[in-house]
């Protein structure tokens, strides 16, 4: 079932709740929860790479698919596609859907499985648009949608067109500024019991694009990158595989974990976390990697370890729910040192502060420096106990790898 507002599944809540709302990271929460195990996804690429194209590409014009078209580099392999970093908390990728096909900006989601359009520009029926005659209602951690299930034709990448795939027309909703609907690339069974009558498990995208053939491998891999601006052109997805140009060095890999209820979506274990010398996780945790959280979350536990060892800092729970870092200890901060798998992935200080002309997007004060670490809501040994986020994944590309149930990083 989907973790609804009055379902009494186990919901993650943390207190960043302003980052929540404007990022889809709740998506994210009440999806994990609500799911059962199982990973089955398909492989395509598309770029969001460090590309400086934003309003016409994102528009879908004619320019613009040009410019989408460029990016690929063999017609038959994965996939890469740009995505768009908008408003400094979520990527957007551009999707076609219907035939001819209208292009949507959506949130590209691995914390959910259903995709939809609506919420922005409205649903465009073509000939290709067939309702199922169910609808669909899903409530995130934040917003909702309440809509109308189609089959429909959804073009991901010129040439690589998935056909009747299941959608959502999101005719109620909330929380969705600024973008058309979402793509949901998480688990399967994250779709359970979002549509009514309830047919049981909806193919994702991924599902369909590989029975369809379009990818051989059950494989997407993602680049972001720090935004410069509002809305920046600045990453990738690769559909179907993995784009070397997109990482340097060898791709290292941890598996799903077995560890509820991370397992429930791109879940693995980090097996140490550190602030210089200082211990964060001191033992090996589950938690998630997510594109729909902004920041990286915590365990309150292990967030109150970070905070004491950074003089002066503190949770703004009020306001932002961000990490303030006083300007006298950004001197003499410390790499925040991920272990996975027997590699470290380590972010030195620039990695782990916001840049300060984010701060009134994310609805800071100015001139305060807030930081990238922020809190989930308990303590840990909840089988969740940290979410790596796009500030994060700013920073290393990431392999989502159902075929063999792992996920991978790389430094870029
Ligand atoms: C953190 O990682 C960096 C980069 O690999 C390394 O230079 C540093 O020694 C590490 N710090 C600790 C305390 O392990
Ligand atoms: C993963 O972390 C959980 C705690 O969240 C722990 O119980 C489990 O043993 C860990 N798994 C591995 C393989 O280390």
């Amino acid at each position: 079932m989907g973790c609804r507002l009055h379902h009494p599944c186990k919901r993650v809540k943390i207190s960043a709740i302003v980052i929540m709302q404007r990022s889809f990271s709740a998506l994210l929460f009440s999806v994990i929860v609500a799911a059962s195990m199982s990973t089955s996804w398909a492989l395509v690429t598309i770029p969001l790479t460090k590309l400086e194209r934003t309003g016409p590409y994102l528009q879908g014009s004619p320019h613009a698919d040009r410019a989408r078209a460029s990016l690929f580099k063999i017609a038959s392999d994965p996939k890469t596609v740009p995505a768009s970093n908008l408003a400094y908390v979520q990527y957007t990728t551009s999707v076609g859907v219907g035939s001819p096909p209208t292009y949507y900006n959506l949130v590209i989601d691995t914390g959910s499985s259903n995709t939809f359009v609506g919420t922005g520009k409205k649903y465009v029926r073509t000939p290709t648009s067939v309702p199922t005659g169910q609808n669909i209602n899903i409530v995130y951690g934040t917003g909702f949608i309440n809509g109308i299930e189609y089959k429909d034709t959804v073009t991901l990448a010129p040439g690589f067109v998935i056909t009747g795939q299941s959608i959502g027309d999101a005719l109620k909703f909330a929380k969705f500024d600024g973008v058309d609907g979402m793509i949901g690339i998480g688990p399967t069974d994250l779709t359970k019991g979002r549509l009514s009558p309830d047919t049981g498990l909806t193919p994702t995208l991924m599902d369909n694009a590989l029975k369809q053939g379009l990818i051989k491998n059950d494989i997407f891999g993602i680049s972001f990158a720090p935004a410069k601006t509002y809305n920046d052109t600045n990453g990738a997805i690769t559909y179907g595989g993995i784009d070397h140009a997109l990482h340097t060095g060898e791709i290292t890999y941890a598996p799903i974990t077995k560890t509820l209820p991370a397992a429930n979506s791109w879940g693995i274990n980090v097996t140490s976390l550190t602030y210089g010398t200082h211990t964060v996780i001191p033992q090996s945790t589950a938690g998630i990697v997510d594109t729909g959280t902004a920041m990286i979350l915590l365990a309150k536990d292990f967030l109150a370890r970070y905070l004491d060892a950074i003089p002066g800092s503190h949770l703004d729970i009020i306001d932002t729910g961000l990490v303030v870092i006083p300007s006298s200890s950004i001197a003499h901060m410390q790499p925040l040192n991920f272990t996975i798998n027997g590699r470290v992935f380590s972010m030195d200080t620039a990695a782990q502060l916001i840049p300060l002309n984010q701060n009134t997007a994310l609805g800071g004060k100015a001139g305060v420096q807030y930081g990238v670490i922020s809190s989930l809501d308990g303590n840990s040994g909840e089988g969740l106990d940290f979410i790596i986020g796009q500030k994060f994944l700013e920073k290393f590309y990431v392999v989502f790898d159902a075929d063999v149930n792992r996920i991978g990083l790389a430094y870029t």
